[in-house]
């Protein structure tokens, strides 16, 4: 007979889980290397960005800055311009600036989550994500993939973002975390993030081809999607907006550079929003007068597609339309004509492109423009 004390749940839940997870792990080109920057930069896009959305961007983000120090010498338009498509620019500021602190203190990235934690844009979960891949430190990282995984295994109640619900899961976590001697901290919070993306997935679980459905309690139960609560959401609010693609005799396309944040500094279409009972086409005459201070007139509605900015649900519409004065004085300091070419390093939102590949697209309806409009407006009921 062994001595040795029995596998506590923990320990063997862990090594059935880390087993899976080396076996089945996605081929990520952040997994390719423990590098902390590329680690950073993943840990960054990935905070509010799908996983689909982040990788064919973030090869080439690292490429253009392969480290702290690179990110530090470009201009925040630079920075911003890398970032197109990803949203939530904020983060690209953040990490700007914080690549700019670690250059004017002279340091590297630092090893431990409690110092990772000081620097922009680096919460608790980003820290402890990049110590533990990066550094080896055993800190538990605990995202939404994680808080829902250890709410079903362990029938942890509550709402997310409250004590009761929120302090259950770190004290799981980090049990969890030193359970057999805190080994493979990175791959063992890895492996529970993986779980959450790919078997143990939001609205319906995979409990079949699940690793560890033996140790999973709300299975067990057979109660697994109640696990975890759901918060009630803040409602979508629905807007409809009207966007006008203008170009100059060399097919250029004019632009603005928005003020306001969280888009401050990204370039858009001249647009205005709408109401149900207006037509898209005299209001964005209106709003390019009183946001932009140029006279438009829009000549052909273009097909309409929706597009989403945080509880956003935007209803466009776009247009290809004309300046009445088309003097480049006209279009005062933040408006610039830009060739197509170049709007890859303008920095810009997905929507301005999704509105160019519209041009040369008709709106369905027919009619007169205001009239299409009113009907053609996605996202009317
Ligand atoms: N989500 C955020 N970081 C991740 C990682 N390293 N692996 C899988 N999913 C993640």
């Amino acid at each position: 007979m062994s001595d040795l004390p029995p596998a506590s749940p923990f320990r063997l839940l862990r090594r059935t889980l880390l087993a899976w997870f080396r076996k089945n792990k996605r081929q990520l080109p952040f997994r390719e290397s423990p590098d902390a920057w590329r680690v950073w930069v993943s840990e960054v896009m990935l905070q509010q960005t799908r996983m689909e959305a982040v990788l064919p961007r973030y090869g080439a983000f690292v490429a253009r800055f392969p480290d702290p120090g690179a990110l530090a010498d470009a201009s925040e338009d630079e920075v911003l311009a890398a970032w197109a498509g990803l949203g939530y620019y904020g983060r690209a500021r953040a990490l700007h600036r914080a690549a700019r602190q670690l250059a004017a203190e002279d340091r590297d990235i630092p090893g431990k989550a409690e110092s990772l934690r000081g620097l922009p844009g680096i919460g608790e979960y980003t820290a402890a994500a990049i110590a533990s891949i990066a550094f080896g430190e055993p800190v538990a990282a605990v995202d939404g993939n994680v808080r829902r995984v250890l709410s079903r295994l362990f029938m942890v109640g509550g709402v997310r973002g409250r004590a009761p619900f929120e302090g259950r899961v770190r004290d799981l976590a980090g049990r969890l975390m030193e359970a057999d001697g805190a080994r493979d901290p990175g791959d063992w919070n890895q492996a529970l993030m993986e779980l959450g993306a790919t078997v143990c997935t939001p609205a319906v679980p995979r409990c079949g081809p699940c690793p560890v459905r033996e140790f999973c309690w709300s299975r067990v139960a057979g109660r697994q999607t109640e696990f975890p609560e759901r918060p009630a959401r803040p409602r979508a609010v629905s807007v409809r907006l009207a966007v006008a693609v203008v170009r100059d005799r060399e097919g250029r396309i004019l632009v603005f550079r928005r003020g306001e944040s969280p888009m401050r500094g990204l370039y858009e279409l001249p647009c205005g929003e709408y109401r149900s009972d207006e037509s898209a086409d005299t209001a964005l005459v209106r709003e390019a007068a009183s946001r932009y201070g140029i006279r438009l007139q829009p000549a052909r509605a273009l097909s309409g597609f929706r597009h989403t900015v945080m509880n956003r649900r935007i209803a466009v519409v776009p247009f290809e339309a004309d300046l009445v004065d088309p003097a480049p004085s006209g279009i005062g300091p933040a408006g610039r004509f830009v060739h197509p070419r170049e709007l890859d390093r303008i920095p810009s939102g997905s929507m301005l492109r999704k509105a160019l590949q519209r041009v040369g697209s008709t709106s369905r309806a027919a009619g007169k423009p205001s009239e299409r409009l009113l009907v053609s407006a996605p996202g009317d009921p």
